[in-house]
């Protein structure tokens, strides 16, 4: 089963001579259980490519199917998005004025979930990634990897089939980015896809697969060695 497919997909950001070509012509696709890590240089398309890929952004040609739904044909995107999609930003996108639980419980309540049943699949998920001791404090009182546990959190609750993960590793220490690693992999484990943007290669070695983009096209990686951690 294919969770994620993308065929042919473009991305401009701009027009006339400042446009920019993010995406020439990506083609991807992430079965159920699998983790795919996505590598390259900076201004590679990475970003693009996740945003595209759950549906933040429309590709300028080509398609996006989740679960089967062509993302352009969806009629209500944004809940098919809370429901279906965990995003980690690359710059967390927490809301200042709620706590790290109340970060946590927001998709689930926008999504019909009571408050009292949101707040204990909160709590499981921010207990699960060792963040319950400060559920009850707001963005601007925790470290920046407290802040990335959160917001990591925040993607995996509810029963998500696609995970979106830009860099969530970027502000943590290694044990803590292994421990994120393992959290995806178990995600992985009960059926869910990730598709995971990391610089580093320790994390990428996690994955089922690596994808290379290089000036938005996939490179071949054939040729990469990867040592598996698990
Ligand atoms: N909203 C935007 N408007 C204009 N250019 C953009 C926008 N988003 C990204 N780009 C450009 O698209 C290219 C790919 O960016 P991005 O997807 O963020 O790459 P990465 O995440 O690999 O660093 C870069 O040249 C970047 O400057
Ligand atoms: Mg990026």
């Amino acid at each position: 089963m294919t969770v994620l497919a993308l065929a042919g997909v473009t991305r401009v950001h701009g027009d006339g001579e400042t446009a920019v070509h993010a995406l020439k012509g990506v083609s991807l696709q992430i079965a159920e259980g699998e983790l795919v890590a996505v590598m390259g240089p900076s201004g590679s398309g990475k970003s693009t490519l996740l945003n595209v890929a759950g549906g933040l952004d429309r590709p300028t040609s080509g398609t996006v199917h989740i679960d089967g739904h062509d993302l352009a044909a969806v009629r209500d995107l944004a809940a098919l998005r809370r429901r279906s999609v965990g995003y980690v930003f690359q710059d967390l996108n927490l809301i200042t004025s709620l706590t790290a639980a109340e970060n946590v419980m927001l998709p689930r309540e926008l999504d019909g979930v009571r408050s009292r049943k949101a707040r204990e699949e909160a709590m499981a998920v921010l207990t699960e990634i060792g963040a319950e001791s400060f559920a009850d404090r707001f963005p601007d009182e925790l470290s920046g990897g407290q802040r990335q546990q959160v917001a990591i959190a925040r993607a995996l609750v509810g029963e998500r089939r696609l995970l979106l993960a830009d860099e969530p590793t970027g502000a943590l220490d290694t044990p803590g980015g292994d421990e994120i690693l393992r959290l995806l992999a178990a995600r992985c484990e009960a059926g869910a896809s990730v598709l995971l943007v990391t610089h580093e290669p320790r994390y990428a070695a996690w994955a089922d697969r690596v994808v290379f983009l290089r000036d938005g096209v996939v490179a071949d990686a054939t040729d990469v060695p990867m040592v598996s951690a698990r």
